[in-house]
């Protein structure tokens, strides 16, 4: 019999989850000479001013905060829902475990919409294009989803996924909380995201591998996969949506935005801004046994991630 893996609980660390809480930002507190993003180094030539360079800058967090709402909803909360859907049984005391984590994520999307709130209407930004409400790596995912009939197939999809985004998370969140040049409003929101993440990525660690251990020979080649399809899949930047806050905050058509932002946007630089958002989940990956799969070396191979 395998034994389903340790994982910790809030309760074991002595903590309440963020939504005991509800805090929510709603002041904006600028601090000089501090950002909301990390800035671009080559994009500021064309800002004309400090403030143009600032309001691109809380664009991008509301494209990463439209992300996030869209991760919680479209992502997470979906993989756990389904729990009980899967091929493989899982423990009755970690599926509870599991659901418990629902409320945390949908927290986390109010946190998210209450501060886009305020930064959008402090700058007065708009946060996507009319037609690309849903953000570019959830209709990419969505679509590669639909590819399969199958619903036990479509289940597995869906765990995976959120194994895949819960590995990686912390990480992105970090990048902002560790960044001393951004403003504090911003690290504090990420901080106590993270905070709960910490948790979150224990437990989806603990449900990948079980359900590793689990599958037959055929879902493994399934799962290898998607889990190397999807990593690559969510770490797509959305170039469009970026070409779009900098026509929004400067004086330059859109198509010239497209222009710039592809010209920065290179292949390499791509697959270097990729290597550091994937680097906790390729590593947990590697010690699944996901990497014996050509399946998904071929995959990893072909978007540039060596192996
Ligand atoms: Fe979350
Ligand atoms: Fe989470």
């Amino acid at each position: 019999m395998i034994e389903y893996p340790r994982y910790i609980t809030f309760p074991e660390v002595s903590r309440n989850p963020t939504c005991v809480s509800q805090v929510f930002q709603t002041e904006l507190h600028v601090e000089d000479g501090k950002v909301f993003y990390p800035a671009l180094p080559k994009l500021e030539k064309y800002f004309l001013s400090e403030y143009q360079s600032l309001r691109f800058g809380a664009a991008q967090f509301c494209g990463f905060l439209q992300d996030t709402i869209h991760v919680e909803h479209y992502v997470v909360i979906p993989a756990i829902r389904d729990i009980s859907l899967l091929p493989v049984k899982i423990p009755q005391k970690a599926h509870m475990d599991l659901f418990k984590l629902v409320t945390d994520e949908g927290h986390h999307a109010a946190q998210a919409l209450v501060f886009i709130n305020a930064i959008k209407d402090e700058f007065n930004i708009v946060v996507h294009e009319k037609e690309n409400k849903i953000p570019l790596f959830v209709r990419e995912l969505e679509k590669q989803k639909n590819n399969y009939n199958d619903m036990t197939k479509r289940v597995l999809f869906n765990m995976l996924i959120g194994v895949v985004t819960e590995t990686r998370i912390s990480r992105e969140l970090g990048a902002f909380v560790h960044n001393k040049n951004i403003i504090n409003v911003v690290r504090d929101n990420c901080r106590s995201h993270q905070a709960d993440e910490a948790i979150h990525c224990s437990q989806f660690m603990a449900l990948g591998k079980y359900t590793w251990e689990l599958f037959s020979e055929e879902q493994k080649e399934f799962a290898a996969e998607v889990y190397a399809k999807t990593t690559i899949a969510r770490s797509m930047p959305d170039v469009s949506r970026i070409a779009f806050y900098l026509s929004q905050t400067t004086n330059i058509a859109r198509e010239e935005c497209d222009k710039i932002i592809n010209s920065i946007y290179t292949k390499d630089f791509l697959i270097e801004e990729m290597l550091v958002s994937i680097s906790s989940t390729i590593n947990f990956l590697k010690k699944l046994g996901v990497m014996e799969y050509k399946v998904a070396r071929d995959i990893f191979t072909q978007s540039g991630v060596l192996l």
